[in-house]
């Protein structure tokens, strides 16, 4: 059996994080979940134990984009023992129009799915130092292209990405691997918020890439771990439309204006409040 790992999930409570967990678990890791729900946490963990009771499973509610973060995460070594893998998979999604998203929206999806990982990562460095450890940041592909809807949430996770590309260069000479992870959309709380409300053009858009299931998901980054590429794209479907939108963004923009169009309400026709998706987003 593979060597057992100190990780750190951040968004561990739910969706890809908590997943990501129980796949980790099964290998033999020690995983300590970090969120912000104190009582999702705890459920998370029964949950996880129930499965699997020889679980080394802990959590420490946290906010990465609070002030408190750089102590729990030092909090969070000590249980572990060390570290070995960080995993930035916390994120929320403000979905609506442009014109109907506040400064507050792009600042807090911002805060939060940008500079939560920039604040993990610079506490928990000292710590990947010395195991010549690795780093996962959770993008996506609204990372990759624009997505209706999505101004402030593609901002956030392009600015992840581009900031991951130069961390990747930046540690590796530390013997820090990092890498970066480009779903397209997939089964999570954070999309069946989304679906409660979201506008039908980002619907329409949204759906120029497959959905996948969330194994799918996980065992590509699980896959991938273990694997030197940098950017792990998952589902076939989904590199094929990456492909086509690196060496063919004219028919790929063409394509996704036309599904646009035919679905096109717009913001003077649906004055309704921003589709916040992700608990407390
Ligand atoms: N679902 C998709 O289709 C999709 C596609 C591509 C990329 N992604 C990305 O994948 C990641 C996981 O998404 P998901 O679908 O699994 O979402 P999810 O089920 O809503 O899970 C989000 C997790 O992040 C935590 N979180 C949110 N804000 C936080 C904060 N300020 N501090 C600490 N933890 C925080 C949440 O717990 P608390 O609310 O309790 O803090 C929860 O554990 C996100 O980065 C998302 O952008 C998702």
């Amino acid at each position: 059996m593979a060597q057992s790992r100190n990780v750190i999930i951040t968004g561990g409570s739910s969706g890809l994080g908590l997943a990501l967990a129980e796949a980790l678990l099964r290998r033999g890791d020690h995983v300590l979940l970090l969120a912000r729900d104190a009582a999702k946490l705890a459920a998370a963990i029964t949950g996880l134990r129930e499965k699997n009771p020889h679980a080394q499973v802990d959590f420490i509610a946290s906010d990465v984009s609070g002030a408190q973060i750089e102590a729990d995460i030092a909090r969070a070594v000590q249980t572990l023992g060390g570290l070995d893998l960080l995993i930035n998979s916390a994120g929320i999604l403000r979905e609506g129009y442009f014109e109907h998203l506040t400064e507050d929206d792009f600042r807090r999806t911002l805060d939060i799915n940008f500079f939560g990982a920039v604040r993990v990562i610079r506490a928990a460095l000292p710590w990947l130092r010395q195991s010549r450890g690795k780093i996962i940041n959770i993008s996506s592909v609204a990372g990759l292209t624009g997505v209706f809807g999505y101004a402030a949430y593609c901002s956030s996770k392009y600015a992840l990405l581009g900031f991951s590309e130069t961390l990747r260069a930046e540690l590796k000479p530390q013997g820090i691997r990092v890498q970066v992870v480009c779903p397209p959309e997939f089964d999570s709380p954070m999309v069946d918020a989304l679906d409660q409300g979201r506008t039908p053009e980002n619907q329409a858009h949204a759906l120029t890439i497959p959905k996948l299931d969330l194994p799918t998901v996980v065992n590509a980054i699980v896959a991938g771990l273990d694997r030197a590429q940098f950017i792990i794209i998952p589902g076939v479907q989904t590199r094929l439309m990456t492909f086509g939108l690196q060496h063919f963004p004219g028919i790929s923009r063409w394509v996704s204006d036309l599904r646009i169009r035919a679905s096109y309400r717009g913001p003077t026709h649906q004055p309704k409040p921003v589709q916040k998706s992700g608990s407390g987003a």
